[in-house]
């Protein structure tokens, strides 16, 4: 009988074979199999797992979100009240998924986790894709930074739907992503000559290949769905809003600026307004 095909299998460090007189450097492929290794999925495959690979695997970016998302639902009530509270208090500027960076003079909102671990804790604990309670038109800005990618485009593109009833006419909406057109273009370039250092080696330097790199801000840190300038401008505008346009880091219609130093180096900037 045929033995079943077994091209997919994970093999070991041991297994591996490099095959005699095989014009691959040996370097190249024990390189791919060190990055590779600790991003292994959970679920049966025939590989020998370390412990602490087998727990990374259990505790993944999904399995994680779910955990906020249950700790959220459970702060809910406090958190439509903090959300009165900051009604007719001056302007109301919404940072949405801010993560383990508060932006000074903005409500920080995010889901309930650990973000004590870092020293930081948000304003208001709420899921975004959930209505926000609060009134339509009540916003002065909102921002969203490295947030769209961790949702599949239709909930982005909910949540850019909320944010303009949330936002008064003449509110900003300022989205941030990491900047996967940069990415494929630098990626293309370097295929066929040499580039001047750029996003690949600033941000994700030492892949053991450029698609690689390509492939994290794909597959990784949980996100589902990937963004460039031109989608963006598309999506503000489905949603309504008008006079979108790229903006720079630091820059846009909106003080004090959010945007976090960290995020620049790989980030695309969008803004749009609403209209009366
Ligand atoms: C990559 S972090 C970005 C954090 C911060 N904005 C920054 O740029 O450093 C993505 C954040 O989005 C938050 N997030 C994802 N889905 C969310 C949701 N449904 N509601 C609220 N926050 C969410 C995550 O909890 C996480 O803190």
């Amino acid at each position: 009988m045929e033995s079943v095909p077994t091209a997919w299998a994970v093999r070991t460090e041991t297994e591996a074979e490099v095959p005699t007189g095989h014009a691959q450097p040996v370097q190249r492929g024990a390189g791919l199999r060190t990055y590779l290794a600790p991003k292994l999925p959970a679920g049966p495959i025939v590989a020998s797992r370390t412990p602490a690979v087998r727990l990374r695997s259990l505790v993944g970016p999904r399995q994680r979100t779910a955990a906020k998302t249950i700790g959220t639902r459970l702060m809910a009530p406090r958190s439509r009240r903090r959300f009165q509270e900051l009604l007719g208090g001056g302007p109301l500027l919404l940072n949405l998924g801010s993560g383990t960076y508060n932006a000074p003079g903005w409500v920080n909102i995010d889901l309930w986790g650990l973000h004590a671990a870092w020293g930081v804790q948000p304003d208001v604990i709420w899921d975004l894709r959930r209505p926000l309670p609060l009134p339509d038109g009540s916003v002065d800005a909102v921002f969203l930074e490295h947030v769209l990618e961790h949702l599949p485009a239709p909930v982005g593109l909910a949540a850019v739907d909320q944010a303009f009833r949330l936002l008064r006419p003449g509110g900003v909406l300022r989205i941030s992503v990491p900047d996967f057109g940069r990415y494929a273009r630098e990626y293309a370039a370097r295929k066929t000559a040499p580039t001047a250092p750029g996003v690949i080696d600033a941000v994700r330097p030492g892949r053991p290949t450029d698609l690689l790199a390509l492939a994290e801000v794909v597959y990784d840190h949980g996100h589902v769905s990937i963004w460039d300038d031109e989608t963006l401008v598309v999506l503000l505008e489905a949603a309504g809003f008008t006079d979108v346009a790229p903006s720079g880091f630091g820059a846009g219609r909106v003080g004090p600026s959010p945007d976090s130093p960290q995020r620049q180096p790989e980030s695309v900037y969008v803004e749009g307004v609403r209209p009366a």
